[in-house]
């Protein structure tokens, strides 16, 4: 049994007052739905939406003018909900090239560093965030080229947002972070095979010791605050939008492909690649999600040796074969994992055939070359 001042207690509270920071006059609506929202449920808004029929739901994406949090400020846009992106970046290319003007009219814009307590406190306090989707973070290359710039972003940062949703908890309902596959160590480290969920985590990269840091304080802030997390650990993310990272090659390879460049994967052996739709698609099913506790999903993807990667490539798009290719080393991190506590947790994960992804990646890339958009400059890294 919980105490008066235990965790239940605190939800007792908590559901029986409104969110104190909606300053508007749609408090009677925001009552009569408040039980749908403390379940997690987004209320759709309606074809044209008045005031008072806005949607309840109010997601924060950090580091959402990056890669995955486009794909999901656009299903959300899509789904009738509005999203805030948070980002210190105010250049918004990618959701440009992935949303209609119309549906970039619902995205809201905040300019904000994860490592400033003050910006973060701003935004979810003006704004009635009631979903906080956390993927802003550095990656790979930049905390091995600075680790303790790495850290202040990837682990001060994630802390500066369970702390804000801390002292927002009536308010905030859920957190879902951005981890990754790289809190595992290589291949041979597991023996082979699927790695079973549980497996010891062996990262060795500072960027997969920083997010099994933040997987540690998401357990803690359950454990001493009740507050409940979903940390997910995607492998190679790819689709329309990829442009950084070290396992960014397979999407500019497709990109090459549609452009007629050369360019060359750095990267040899297995990738788990996942589309970035059913990524996204994954982040708001778990924000969605009512699960308790300090979750952390690995989702899978289709489990595939880049030179395998390549051979449908040039299937799907012959002209390939002449300008891309492969070389380099395996990726220190194992890319074969069981992801049997995402499917217990969510229901059956969607998994875009590799091939369907391809092909809808290429058609992207292909409007955004008819119309004299293409970026081509991340092809030379
Ligand atoms: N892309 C993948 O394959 C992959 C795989 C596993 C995990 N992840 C994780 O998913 C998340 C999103 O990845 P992505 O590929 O979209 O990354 P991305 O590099 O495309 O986007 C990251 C975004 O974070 C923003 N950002 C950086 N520092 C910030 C700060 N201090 N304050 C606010 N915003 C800041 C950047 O401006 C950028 O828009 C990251 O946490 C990443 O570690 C990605």
């Amino acid at each position: 049994m919980q105490g008066e001042s235990g965790p239940a207690a605190r939800r007792g509270r908590s559901s029986d007052i409104p969110p104190p920071n909606w300053r508007d006059d749609r408090q009677r609506l925001l009552r009569l739905s408040f039980n749908s929202l403390r379940r997690g449920h987004i209320i759709p808004s309606m074809a044209s939406p008045t005031v008072s029929e806005k949607p309840l739901s109010r997601f924060l994406l950090t580091g959402a003018q990056g890669f995955i949090g486009s794909w999901i400020a656009k299903t959300l846009i899509e789904r009738g909900a509005d999203a805030w992106v948070y980002d210190l970046d105010q250049e918004a290319r990618r959701l440009r090239a992935l949303l209609t003007g119309e549906q970039l009219e619902r995205v809201h814009f905040i300019r904000g560093d994860v490592t400033c307590a003050e910006d973060l406190e701003r935004a979810i306090a003006n704004h009635g965030i009631t979903h906080i989707l956390h993927l802003a973070a550095l990656q790979v290359p930049y905390c091995a080229a600075d680790p303790v710039l790495g850290a202040r972003v990837n682990v001060l940062g994630t802390l500066n947002i369970f702390e804000t949703a801390r002292r927002h908890r009536d308010l905030v309902r859920r957190i879902v972070y951005a981890s990754s596959q790289a809190v595992f160590g290589p291949e041979e480290f597991y023996g082979g095979g699927t790695v079973p969920e549980g497996a010891p985590l062996l990262p060795n990269t500072h960027y997969g010791v920083f997010k099994q840091a933040n997987e540690g304080n998401a357990r803690v802030y359950f454990l001493t605050e009740d507050i409940s997390s979903a940390g997910l650990r995607p492998g190679t993310v790819y689709g329309a939008g990829r442009d950084r990272g070290i396992t960014s090659g397979p999407t500019k390879a497709i990109k090459a492909a549609v452009a007629g460049r050369p360019y060359t994967i750095k990267l040899i052996g297995g990738v788990d690649m996942q589309y970035v739709r059913d990524t996204a698609e994954i982040f708001i099913r778990s924000a969605e999600s009512n699960v308790e506790g300090a979750k952390v999903y690995t989702p899978r993807g289709e489990v595939i040796q880049i030179e395998e990667f390549l051979e449908m490539l040039f299937r799907l798009l012959p002209q390939a074969r002449q300008n891309v290719r492969a070389e380099g080393q395996p990726l220190p991190i194992a890319y074969d994992f069981d992801d049997s506590a995402l499917v217990h947790d969510l229901g059956p994960a969607p998994r875009t055939p590799l091939e369907q992804g391809i092909r809808e990646t290429a058609e992207i890339f292909e409007r955004l070359r008819r119309e004299g958009r293409l970026e081509l400059s991340d092809l030379e890294t």
